[in-house]
């Protein structure tokens, strides 16, 4: 079968691999039918390359159609049936599955790497499990992950409930935003857009969104929020400011950081992930892990611009161990901050209503700006990050 690998810094490239087979009694084997590139996936693509090795399958955003089903799953799972696959691996069964931290499942966690559950095409720190951006994907624990859905509308109406949607929601529910009350998102990449439009549907009264990219700021505006261009300003601090200054000087009730270890801005971290980039693997690994690697500019806009005594809710992926955070200013503030991988088969029940409504209230045919065949995926991966061409969300058909 074709799948997408990562062949280097910056270099992905679809090749041929043998088609999955069944493993586990709780394997299945789905034959994708779309798969979308995630943010997550360009932290792979860059400055998370030291933990790849060449040929590594990416690819964690799948739906399809049932091929195989082992003989453990097939209490949940018959072939022919068309499902999303979440992008954390979880048994359903465990302590943190019975406490709805799919994220950290007991059974799929990967020890050796301290990591919490496998994920799907996330390197060896999530387990090596070979990715979805391929035409076949053998899906663990199919006891319990994989979502069924209805067949004959698009696939875009489900495939997001694989990750962004419900990580979405997550950081709007962990930002806890009170009735009425403002929240500022951070990022308006596909998990910023589906944040602006979870927050006002789960009632938030006031939503700021910031970028700097003019069409995901034009589409957040779409959705009803307000924006700031943070390329308009001039360091963390004025663009915390500037928001405070519009929420009654105050500040809004949440923020949420949308956009993670990668984040544009003005501290010298920058200069730090490219030079990592430089060393060979083993020493960027220890760099990576060690030392403050993650440019920060976005989260300490967050937890600066945010109200006294509000929540700061992470949902931008991080990786250094060392980062420096504001210790004095945090605590003076009195702020709240809650983070992680997203738990998707928490939130998935309560999203699976939105996306079968015919009105699609979450936009979800409102998103995927670039549909390609897998073979293009490389380009995919170019304008995704390069947000050319207009690019908010790339789905590959394989
Ligand atoms: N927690 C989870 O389970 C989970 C799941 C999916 C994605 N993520 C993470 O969420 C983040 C966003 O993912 P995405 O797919 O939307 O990616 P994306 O890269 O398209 O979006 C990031 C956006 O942030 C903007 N940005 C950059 N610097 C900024 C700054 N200083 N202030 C404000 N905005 C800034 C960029 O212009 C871009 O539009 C990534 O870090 C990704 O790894 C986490
Ligand atoms: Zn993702
Ligand atoms: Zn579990």
């Amino acid at each position: 079968m074709k799948v997408l690998t990562w062949q280097g810094n910056q270099n992905v490239e679809v090749t041929e691999v043998p088609d999955p087979r069944i493993q586990e009694p709780t394997d299945a084997i789905i034959k994708v039918t779309s798969t979308a590139i995630c943010g997550s996936d360009l932290h792979l693509y860059g400055v998370l390359g030291p933990y790849l090795k060449p040929g590594d399958v990416l690819g964690h955003e799948a739906m399809g159609i049932v091929q195989e089903v082992g003989a453990g799953a097939a209490n949940h799972l018959s072939v022919g049936d068309r499902v999303v696959v979440p992008f954390n691996i979880s048994c359903g069964h465990c302590w943190m599955c019975g406490h709805g931290l799919f994220a950290q499942c007991e059974t799929t966690q990967v020890r050796d790497e301290g990591k919490g559950a496998s994920l799907f095409g996330y390197t060896s720190l999530y387990g090596s499990v070979p990715g979805g951006q391929a035409e076949y994907l053998r899906v663990p624990q199919a006891q319990f992950g994989p979502i069924v859905v209805p067949d004959g509308t698009p696939d875009e109406r489900f495939l997001f409930l694989s990750d962004i949607l419900p990580t979405a929601w997550q950081a709007v529910r962990y930002a806890g935003v009170p009735p009425g009350g403002t929240v500022a998102v951070f990022g308006l990449g596909p998990v910023g857009q589906l944040a602006v439009r979870i927050a006002a549907h789960l009632g938030a009264g006031r939503i700021i969104g910031i970028d700097r990219v003019p069409e995901r700021l034009a589409l957040a505006e779409k959705y009803g929020a307000e924006t700031i261009n943070f390329g308009d300003l001039d360091g963390v601090d004025d663009v915390a400011t500037t928001l405070i200054d519009m929420v009654d000087g105050r500040g809004p009730d949440a923020t949420i950081d949308a956009v993670g270890m990668e984040a544009h801005g003005w501290t010298l971290a920058a200069a730090a992930q490219k030079a990592t980039g430089l060393l060979p693997d083993a020493l960027a690994q220890k760099v990576t892990d060690k030392f403050a690697l993650d440019r920060l500019d976005a989260l300490y806009t967050a937890m600066k611009g945010v109200r006294r005594g509000g929540t700061v809710s992470v949902s931008g992926v991080y990786g250094g161990e060392l980062d420096p955070l504001p210790m004095m200013e945090m605590f003076d503030r009195g702020i709240q901050l809650r983070m992680g991988q997203a738990h998707v088969r928490r939130w998935t029940d309560d999203i699976l209503p939105l996306v079968l409504d015919p009105a699609d209230p979450l936009g979800t045919l409102d998103l995927t700006t670039h549909r390609l065949p897998l073979a293009e995926a490389a380009r995919g991966y170019e304008m995704f990050q390069a947000k050319s061409d207009g690019c908010v969300k790339v789905v590959l058909s394989p």
